[in-house]
């Protein structure tokens, strides 16, 4: 038999993605997003989003059969976010894989998008190890994951957050810091030279206790707006680099810590990070220093791979083709509050 050429479809959020992958190996990929559209109103409107999408898929669908090389009929599947996400966003990429899937008269697999967001690592790297610890900080979830066959096994969620989410907490806080959305970019770049020892935030739960994997991250947000109130109400010029630099290293003292309480509680020897915020670099040296010291193999996709694309979605895809899964069909439901 031929090999499968899957085609994913992303637009929980703000991406409209569209990715082939063939048996492990990302073919090639299209990709738009509406965030400058959203800057204004410092989050994702989800009507906006939903417009943009509508406006982005045919383009954007033909820009990764290009870069893959790839002709409309040579696709032998498709995958499609089906959630978590914005509802208004995920109806319109699971209505442009339906009306493609029929078109060509081929199988169509919902997918969730978070075990897009771990599959993205398996385009650079390879299978995932049998038993990983996976850590999912994007703007919408942050958990930690115990994860064996994607597809296969059942995913155990060891923890999540109470409130904001990793990528959220960056993007209220660049707001708070007029730096515009998306803020974990921002934050990043305005942090370069700050010192993130000039302010010691808050990093909840940090010692776990009975609440060993699970995050909180709406007191930072908080300290850090008293702290620019506390300045400004003093007539100073805020720290702009100091305090970004200390907010992002209080972020990442928790997320390495707990990931990594998670892996050795586990007895295992692999934690992959992934999501948007794992594009962060102080996240990635730290959490590369850690598992160094520690002797645990680290995997990160690379950043193109760590937000919201469409071959994460094609990778889920392919990998329950592989399974021998049975396809979701046309009358699939977008499931917008999905839980794994
Ligand atoms: O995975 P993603 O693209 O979409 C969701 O599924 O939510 O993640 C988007 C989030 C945003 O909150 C954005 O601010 C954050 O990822 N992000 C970053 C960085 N790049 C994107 N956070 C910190 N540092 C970055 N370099
Ligand atoms: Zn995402």
């Amino acid at each position: 038999s031929v090999a499968p050429v899957v085609l994913g479809v992303e637009s929980s959020c703000d991406e409209t993605g569209f990715g082939l992958v063939s048996e492990g190996v990302l073919l090639g990929q299209g990709l738009a997003s509406s965030a400058a559209q959203h800057a204004e109103f410092g989050g994702v409107v989800p009507e906006i989003a939903a417009r943009a999408h509508l406006d982005a898929a045919v383009p954007t669908l033909q820009i990764a059969l290009q870069d893959a090389g790839v002709g409309l009929d040579e696709i032998t599947h498709v995958a499609v976010t089906s959630g978590p996400g914005l509802a208004t966003a995920v109806h319109v990429g699971l209505a442009a894989a339906k009306s493609i899937a029929w078109a060509l008269d081929k199988p169509l697999y919902g997918v969730h998008h978070l075990a897009g967001h771990a599959a993205a690592d398996t385009l650079e790297h390879g299978p995932l190890p049998a038993q990983s610890i996976v850590l999912i900080v994007s703007g919408g979830h942050t958990s930690i994951l115990a994860v064996g066959d994607l597809v296969r096994d059942p995913i155990e969620h060891l923890g999540d957050t109470l409130d904001d989410a990793a990528g959220e907490a960056f993007d209220k806080v660049a707001r708070l810091l007029g730096l515009g959305y998306p803020g974990g970019p921002a934050i990043s770049r305005a942090a370069v030279g700050g010192d993130p020892t000039a302010y010691r935030f808050p990093r909840a739960l940090l010692r776990g206790g009975d609440a060993p994997f699970t995050f909180s991250f709406s007191g930072l947000k908080t300290a850090v707006a008293r702290t620019v109130e506390r300045i400004q109400r003093a007539g100073e010029v805020v720290p702009v680099a100091d305090i970004a630099a200390s907010f992002e290293q209080a972020v990442v003292d928790v997320l390495v810590t707990k990931a990594m309480r998670a892996v050795h509680e586990r007895g295992l020897s692999a934690l992959v990070i992934v999501g948007g915020v794992a594009a962060n670099r102080r996240l990635r040296e730290a959490a590369q220093q850690r598992c160094d010291t520690d002797g645990i193999e680290l995997r990160i996709p690379p950043i193109s791979l760590c937000t919201d694309n469409g071959a994460m979605i094609a990778a889920v895809g392919d990998l329950l083709v592989r399974s021998g899964a049975e396809p979701s069909g046309l009358r699939i439901a977008a499931d917008p509050s999905a839980v794994l």
